[in-house]
């Protein structure tokens, strides 16, 4: 299954996690115990369905019409293990459990709001995971201004996550840039 959906998001240049970035969840869900996760970012369900198949109850947002429809068709075999939100994960507002681990995996200009917004749902002595926090290494002196803004909106990111008093964050040069992040003072 994984492996036909890598393929198909290869072929339909669809963004989803490199596979050092899920090897780097896997050993998360394995060193933190994590149960359930709260996911921004469905996509076609790659990373849901991984997740999934390492014994996590999953819940995740996604908001693309397109991607619904396929994450919905590929969820199929897995609906004791996941449940699929649909629509904008900024503006819905229904209940939510507590999670072990919440995985920002969305779009990069809405990070911040997403740790604002999700943060309260994490259990406590659980972690955020962030991807795509390295912006592929580009020079903001040779892109155009959306990706420029882009940029200077995750290092604004990891400025917040550096400096926050409540959580203590470890940045990793997997994949496209992760992050751990834990709550410190509860
Ligand atoms: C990088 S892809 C997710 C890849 C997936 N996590 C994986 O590795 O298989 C990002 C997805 O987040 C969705 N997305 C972006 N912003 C969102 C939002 N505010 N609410 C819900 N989904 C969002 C996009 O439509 C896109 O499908």
């Amino acid at each position: 299954m994984l492996k036909s959906l890598k393929q198909y998001a290869k072929d339909h240049s669809i963004p989803i996690i490199c596979d050092d970035g899920l090897l780097f969840l896997k050993d998360v869900i394995d060193d933190y115990h994590i149960k359930n996760v709260l996911e921004i970012g469905t996509a076609i369900g790659y990373s849901a369905i991984f997740m999934a198949e390492q014994g996590c109850k999953v819940t995740t947002f996604e908001r693309n019409e397109k991607m619904i429809v396929q994450a919905k068709e590929n969820f199929k075999s897995y609906q004791k293990h996941i449940s699929l939100i649909c629509g904008d994960a900024l503006i819905y507002d229904q209940k939510l459990d507590q999670y072990d681990m919440i995985f920002i995996d969305a779009a990069k200009a809405q990070y911040q709001k997403f740790f604002d917004k999700f943060s309260p749902f994490l259990k406590k002595g659980g972690v955020i995971v962030c991807d795509n926090l390295n912006f592929h290494h580009l020079d903001p002196n040779k892109v155009n201004r959306n990706t420029r803004q882009l940029i200077r909106k995750i290092n604004e990111f990891k400025v917040f996550l550096k400096e926050h008093d409540l959580y203590d964050t470890q940045f990793y040069d997997i994949g496209d840039g992760m992050s751990i992040t834990k709550r410190v003072n509860d």
